[in-house]
């Protein structure tokens, strides 16, 4: 079935994904692209409707981002956000004004049409607003719909155009019919309807990987990770023994992953997987080395090696299959700052050139959350779906300082207890992540009659939505006196254990 689409415009706002996952809530696909994509490629992607985010700019910068004036000729409805508002005044011939006070927070919103956007919605009711420049003076066709006390014209629209403009954020959830205003667009406007689902995207990805791949063979590198397994198992039903997982054990991994991967993607899923206890290769290549940028390098790139030798024995290799998600791919608007996305740890290029592979990236059109959503429909076990992230250089980054063997059990044996420990209180759905760091300090202790001087563990736990940023969390004492107790009874090698207090920025998660 065609499915409908709707396509946002970014034009740099901290909000933009958050638009577009709003709209695939209400089960309708949307897809970003940067705020200067050509006619060509809009028309071709022909959207029921063009949402055009906010952004930090001033329409009256020499450089403030434009669109291709197109978009207000394709007979397409549009919907702008705030930056997205302004810029509709701007282009259609209104009047843009730095507004004498900033607004921002809560507002409250008074209706002045009631018809079609606003359909349904309270005549008063709040909304989340973060402008300096506001609406003057409407462009020709247009008419004022709502307004706030700070903005005259806090909406507008030009109903034969199906231009709609809202000086508000209805994606952010302090504006309380957000979602609703939202979907008075999708569906009395766009006239979308509401069927993309996981079920349907199952049923698109399975026919789209089985005819890229044909009678071809697929690998594909699992970690124990969301991604990674949901990947692997969404082509597995596409493909069954075409696919083979290869699984490398890089001797930094934490306690029992390699027998729980086995468990849920062999038993469970019965697929093809290729084990490679690749340790000592490993740590060998990492003895000596204390910096965390050369830790990554030298994991990525053994990595890479050890996969490259084991997938040149599948015969009839053509494909690699990975996890990359949609944040991954989406181009970035270039004055919105740092890249807001955390990169893989694996550089695939020089692979794919030389076994000459393509790639296949089945979820590079998803979210986290929807791969999680995504999980669920496949039957994978909420223990995989809801794991917290783990780094491609797994404990190498938390043993601080040289990474050895011994070191790494150590590690192991703490981490583990940690693990227990949150789970038992029902803490670990709540925290992004939590685990222990080894650090390389010693500190004295007395056990029984004798003075000890051995290792100081760090917990680290945070609450966190997607990693950028990041509190720590508020663990409860008789939690943290439980894993210190156990910690430092059953770890030999620790008298000490402290725990992380810092917040991102300015720390960051992982302490290298
Ligand atoms: P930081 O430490 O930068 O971590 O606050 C943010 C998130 O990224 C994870 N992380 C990594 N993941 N390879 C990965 O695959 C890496 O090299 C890496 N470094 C950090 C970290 O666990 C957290 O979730």
């Amino acid at each position: 079935m065609p499915q409908d689409k709707i396509l946002v415009l970014d034009f740099g706002s901290q909000y933009t994904q958050l638009i577009a996952r709003r709209v695939r809530e209400n089960k309708v696909y949307s897809e970003i692209f940067p705020f200067n994509a050509s006619n060509l490629r809009i028309k071709n992607f022909s959207p029921k409707g063009i949402i055009l985010s906010g952004g930090p700019s001033s329409v009256y910068d020499r450089r403030a981002p434009l669109p291709d004036p197109c978009i207000f000729e394709l007979g397409i409805p549009i919907m702008g956000i705030c930056y997205g508002m302004q810029l509709i005044a701007q282009c259609l011939g209104g009047k843009v004004e730095k507004a004498q006070k900033r607004e921002y927070g809560k507002s409250e919103l008074v209706i002045d049409d009631r018809e079609d956007i606003f359909k349904g919605i309270p005549v008063k009711t709040i909304v989340w607003m973060s402008h300096g420049d506001k609406i003057e003076c409407c462009p020709p066709g247009f008419n004022k719909i709502a307004h706030t006390e700070n903005s005259h014209i806090a909406a507008m629209a030009d109903r034969s155009k199906r231009i709609y403009a809202l000086q508000f954020h209805p994606e952010v959830v302090h504006t309380v019919e957000g979602t609703e205003i939202l979907k008075n667009f999708l569906f009395k406007i766009c006239k979308c309807k509401p069927v993309w689902t996981m079920k349907s995207f199952i049923e698109n990805a399975t026919k789209e990987i089985r005819e890229k791949v044909g009678n071809r063979k697929v690998v594909c590198g699992i970690s124990g990770g969301v991604d990674s397994t949901v990947t692997a198992v969404l082509v597995h039903k596409s493909i069954g023994e075409q696919l083979t997982c290869i699984f490398v054990d890089n001797g930094v991994l934490r306690t029992g992953e390699a027998k729980k991967v086995e468990e849920t993607l062999r038993k469970h899923f019965h697929m093809n997987i290729s084990f490679v206890n690749a340790s000592e290769r490993f740590l060998k290549k990492l003895t000596g080395v204390i910096d965390p940028e050369r830790k990554r390098k030298i994991i990525g790139n053994e990595f890479i090696k050890v996969f490259e030798e084991k997938a040149k024995k599948i015969k009839r290799a053509g494909f690699l299959a990975q996890g990359t998600l949609y944040p991954d791919v989406i181009e970035s608007v270039p004055f919105k700052g740092p890249s807001a996305t955390i990169k893989s740890h694996h550089n695939v290029g020089g692979l794919l050139k030389r076994m000459k592979l393509k790639l296949i990236e089945p979820l590079r059109e998803l979210f986290k959350d929807e791969v999680r959503v995504l999980g669920k429909e496949l039957n994978i076990p909420e223990e995989i779906i809801n794991r917290h992230p783990f780094p491609g250089p797994g404990l190498a980054i938390r043993v601080i300082g040289e990474v050895t063997k011994q070191r790494c059990n150590i590690l192991r044996k703490a981490d583990a207890i940690v693990l227990e420990e949150i789970k038992k209180a029902g803490l670990y759905k709540n925290l992004w992540q939590s685990f222990a760091v080894l650090l390389p300090v010693k500190s004295v202790g007395v056990m029984g009659d004798e003075r000890t001087y051995e290792n100081v563990i760090a917990l680290r736990a945070v609450k966190s939505l997607d990693g950028m940023t990041a509190d720590w969390a508020k663990l409860p004492y008789n939690v943290l006196e439980a894993i210190s107790n156990r910690i430092i009874n059953e770890v030999k090698g620790v008298n000490r254990v402290v725990y992380d207090i810092s917040s991102k920025p300015p720390s960051t998660i992982e302490w290298e």
